[in-house]
């Protein structure tokens, strides 16, 4: 541990702010790093008279942020670490960050099954560091969940994100594409999440560098369109589901009418395009049959 007085902190972190870049990824760096969260940094505002401890000391962490300055990598890159709801997950190049939009996709499937005792199946397909998975195995024990990734590098980040969440076996991790990993679940599945690519050409072209750059494409670009992996996920989805079993989507931010009306040529009812804190309506859900 490294003590300094919040004093010199604050000098630090307004020295750094002045060179550029933004508090939220600052703050991120030092929570990452120095295992200050921002409630801890709030904290400092009315104790300015206080020593603090900082698990690393202010030069190395000045050249993480001169290196995130200089080169664009992402804060979550550059730790290794990334938040999402209350998971601390691993993370490199080689998945997508998870953003926080995704975030309510937990919320949604809370509010379908609110019958804490039912026991159910679900998939989390192209699972990425395994946000989804994990946080629906964690809040709900007596599921089980089997993620799956057409990448070996994200299937193995998954599982060890599980394994430093969780002290249970209710999530298996398997590789492959879409559906294909899961032939012995033909009509077994309760509930499917996905979070495909859905990124349309152009789009994906103009990504910011800090994206573009650093995360994979294969997690990002969804074909001409965009619709490219949705479509055949919603097309493959009914041999997979129970009769009535769901299925939630996330898609791009003027997808949801063209996925809807995918849902219902692939025989889906209860369909709903629900919206992000944006009010952009980010996820379609419904029922096989
Ligand atoms: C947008 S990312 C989502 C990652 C994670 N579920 C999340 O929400 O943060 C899409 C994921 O789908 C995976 N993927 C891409 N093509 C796939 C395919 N054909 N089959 C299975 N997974 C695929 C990517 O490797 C990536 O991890």
């Amino acid at each position: 541990m490294f003590v300094i007085s919040a004093e010199e902190f604050s000098l630090w972190k307004k020295k750094q702010i002045l060179k550029g870049g933004d508090n939220n990824s600052l703050n991120l760096l030092i929570d990452s790093l120095a295992g200050l969260s921002n409630k801890d940094l709030n904290l400092l505002k009315i104790k300015s008279d206080e020593n603090i401890n900082l698990k690393i000391n202010l030069d190395l962490l000045e050249i993480f942020w001169d290196k995130h300055l200089k080169t664009s990598i992402p804060i979550q890159h550059l730790s290794g670490i990334s938040f999402w709801r209350n998971l601390k997950l691993e993370v490199s190049n080689k998945v997508l960050i998870p953003r926080p939009e995704t975030e309510l996709v937990i919320e949604i499937i809370a509010g379908i099954f609110q019958n804490k005792e039912e026991k159910i199946t679900f998939v989390d397909l192209g699972t990425g560091s395994g946000a989804i998975s994990i946080a629906l195995a964690l809040a709900n024990p007596n599921w089980n969940g089997i993620a799956t990734d057409i990448d070996e590098n994200a299937i193995e980040i998954a599982s060890r994100n599980f394994a430093n969440n969780s002290n249970k076996s209710n999530l298996k991790f398997i590789n492959g594409n879409w559906w294909d990993p899961l032939a012995n679940y033909k009509g077994k599945i309760d509930l499917a999440v996905v979070n495909p690519p859905y990124i349309p050409q152009d789009t994906y072209e103009v990504l910011p560098l800090e994206v573009k750059n650093f995360e994979p494409k294969n997690a990002l670009l969804g074909g001409k369109e965009g619709l490219d992996h949705i479509n055949e996920i919603v097309k493959n989805a009914p041999i997979f589901l129970k009769h009535r079993g769901w299925l939630l989507i996330e898609n791009h931010f003027d997808q949801g009418d063209r996925v809807k009306q995918l849902f219902l040529e692939n025989r889906f009812t209860s369909i709903k395009v629900l919206k992000d804190f944006s009010g952009i309506g980010r996820f379609t859900l419904g029922r096989y049959k």
